[in-house]
């Protein structure tokens, strides 16, 4: 049952990082589904590595439901020559058993009793996957990674052993929740909750086994789209009746289903204010028909006004989601949490922590990001991205005395960049960034270094290399400071965009300079950047609590990598840093593709330490990270010679 279909790469479960457990004892005490799946991972790594079936148990997994870990927690301890995993509820066993694995021999030293337990409930995916192809989005709507897991020739895939090869993968990094299509619900795919729930269905039965539950994007017209009637007016008795019908019917098809994800007013998706409803309205709709059944709404905050008037001085997008949502503190039903994304603007390499986290105390909030790399290379580029997600999730919305982002969050979700691809993830080395997300949600404290560690010890299992050190030296090399490097070539000091339109890969300066999406960085030949001040700009910075509304306010306190991001300033402005910004641009981008070129090195010094077909794959993709980071920056560097005149201080030669 477990163990990934043949053809697919086995990520950071191969068989290797089974040895520790697979040649020992194992005994799983217990009832129940997943009690069971742990049985079968036990059974599997002794068959592979030959472990005693009698005698005395080396390791012991215990069901006991009279422990205190919670529902998804375990203890695990070592002594007197036996390991013990101890977990009051089966998910518990489910997340001790990998945490042996990862632990792999050191499982096996004598350690006291020590309880693990997930500091956010609920660690989830969702899967921008389109049922049918789109003429422009594809199957999966910023997908790197081919078609769909889930979905093909516009139906629920027949054969779903990939699907539960991908459960099993989350659950050894501990996800525990998933949405299967696409937030953007076009009528095809918004037909999934009613007379073609059978499909999600046989995709939750596959997750199940795994501890994850499968939610659904719905549209908030299908009142109108599928049920026949003339309004989705949250108010309305008959779309209320509507929506309890609907929910009663998934519930029948999957009773742990874990609820809706919901898009609406946003890009074009419909919502409340067609009815002239708030989004606390329209959210109340759906989580009083999921509330019977224990299922919640992430409602997203992702809303904002795409269709702007580049002209106009005043709008600015990313104040967006706190003008909509901080006012509805309090109006959220229970089982809604808000969805907000990380940044107040879309995924960029460097953005500031959205100000709304933190400012709904009373509601319920999901903190979304995106493991998919639309904006961070695509899949194309290494960048490992758990130092950002880190850095957000560190983040203390109230100064030194508050509380973290981690701590605030009810829920983390990020966009999966998962495909039908044999690597999963495209970019081999993109697998880490879905790990580290998974790991990060268990614990958002956890070291993004560590998790690097914890990832290449499990996926390129080194120790069974020729070269241990060598090897991990390697990997730590190209993939450590990557997001770092990503930075350097692409929009500088947080003032991001500048890709090309539509697809987002590759630069184009004034790609969106001049379009209705709200992302300006008003370079012309004195200055660059957006006054989001409150004193002269559009008020941005006054929407974060003190400290860091003082902090953003003024050019000569806000950090550097956000300085374009709060201010506009002219191009000899001076850093922090000590460099001018023009200066700062030529050099991080002349730095970003040395950088480039030289992980690309160190991967080509590790063929033979790797698969050949991994190290040839990511091989090629080097190729094409170091042609776009050129294009970068010479297309960065070009436009601000040209805006600015000032030359390269170092007389290098700028095209
Ligand atoms: C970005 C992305 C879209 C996506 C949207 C969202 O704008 O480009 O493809 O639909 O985010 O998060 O809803």
């Amino acid at each position: 049952m477990s163990g990934p279909p043949a053809g697919t790469d086995p990520a950071w479960l191969p068989d290797e990082a089974f040895r520790a457990v697979g040649s020992r004892r194992v005994q799983v005490r217990g009832e129940g589904p997943l009690v069971d799946t742990v049985r079968a991972e036990a059974a599997r790594a002794r068959a592979r590595f030959g472990g005693a079936a009698d005698g005395p148990a080396d390791l012991v997994l215990c069901l006991d439901g009279s422990g205190d870990e919670g529902p998804e927690g375990f203890t695990l301890e070592r002594t007197a020559g036996r390991t013990t995993v101890t977990a009051a509820a089966p998910a518990g066993l489910l997340y001790g058993f990998f945490e042996v694995v990862r632990l792999g021999e050191d499982a096996f030293v004598e350690a006291p009793a020590r309880t693990h337990r997930p500091a956010v409930a609920e660690r989830m995916l969702n899967h921008w996957d389109n049922v049918d192809v789109h003429p422009v989005m594809g199957q999966v709507e910023r997908g790197y990674a081919g078609g769909s897991l889930f979905w093909q020739d516009g139906q629920a895939r027949g054969d779903l052993a990939r699907v539960r090869a991908y459960g099993r993968l989350l659950a050894a990094c501990g996800i525990n929740a998933l949405s299967v299509n696409n937030v953007n619900v076009h009528p095809a795919e918004a037909r999934l909750l009613t007379d073609r729930i059978t499909e999600v269905a046989a995709i939750a039965d596959e997750l199940r086994a795994y501890g994850i539950r499968t939610h659904l994007s719905v549209s908030f017209a299908a009142p109108v789209l599928l049920g026949g009637l003339d309004t989705a007016d949250p108010l309305d008795e008959d779309v209320r009746q509507w929506w309890r019908a609907a929910a009663d019917h998934v519930y029948a098809h999957i009773p742990d289903f874990g609820g809706f994800v919901v898009k609406a007013d946003s890009e074009g998706q419909p919502g409340p204010f067609a009815y002239g409803r708030s989004h606390a309205d329209g959210a109340g709709l759906l989580a009083g028909a999921l509330a019977p059944h224990g299922g919640t709404v992430h409602w997203r905050a992702f809303v904002y006004d795409h269709t702007q008037d580049w002209r106009d001085r005043t709008t600015d997008r990313a104040r967006a989601a706190y003008d909509h949502f901080a006012p509805l503190d309090g109006q959220f039903a229970d089982n809604a949490v808000l969805q907000v994304k990380h940044g107040p603007m879309d995924f960029q390499v460097r953005e500031p922590v959205s100000p709304v986290i933190g400012a709904l105390p009373h509601t319920e909030v999901a903190v979304e990001l995106q493991v998919t790399q639309e904006y961070t290379g695509q899949q194309r580029h290494v960048c490992a991205l758990a130092p950002l997600w880190s850095q957000v999730l560190r983040f203390r919305p109230e100064g030194a005395e508050g509380p973290t982002v981690g701590t605030i969050a009810d829920s983390l979700v990020a966009v999966s960049n998962v495909g039908d691809d044999p690597y999963w993830t495209g970019h081999p080395l993109a697998q880490f960034n879905l790990y580290a997300f998974g790991r990060l949600a268990w614990n958002p404290d956890a070291d993004p270094d560590q998790l690097l560690t914890e990832w290449l010890e499990l996926t390129f299992t080194p120790d069974r290399s020729a070269e241990p050190e060598r090897l991990r030296a390697g990997l730590r090399a190209v993939l450590a400071g990557s997001w770092a490097t990503y930075e350097k070539y692409t929009a500088p000091l947080g003032v991001g965009f500048m890709v090309q339109p539509g697809h987002h890969y590759g630069p184009s300066v004034d790609g969106y300079e001049y379009s209705p999406w709200g992302t300006y960085h008003f370079a012309d030949r004195d200055g660059v950047g957006v006054d989001r001040s409150a004193a002269t700009g559009t008020g941005y910075a006054a929407q974060y609590a003190k400290p860091w509304r003082e902090t953003y306010e003024s050019a000569d306190t806000c950090p550097d990598d956000l300085l374009l991001f709060f201010h506009h300033v002219p191009y000899g402005h001076v850093l922090h840093s000590g460099t001018t910004v023009i200066q700062h641009i030529y050099d991080t981008h002349f730095e970003g593709v040395a950088e480039v070129a030289a992980a690309r090195e160190v991967w080509a010094s590790l063929a033979g330490l790797v698969r050949p077909d991994v190290h040839e794959r990511v091989s090629e993709r080097y190729a094409e990270q170091e042609r776009c980071a050129r294009e970068w920056r010479d297309q960065i560097n070009s436009y601000f010679l040209r805006a600015s005149g000032v030359p390269d201080a170092h007389g290098r030669r700028i095209h």
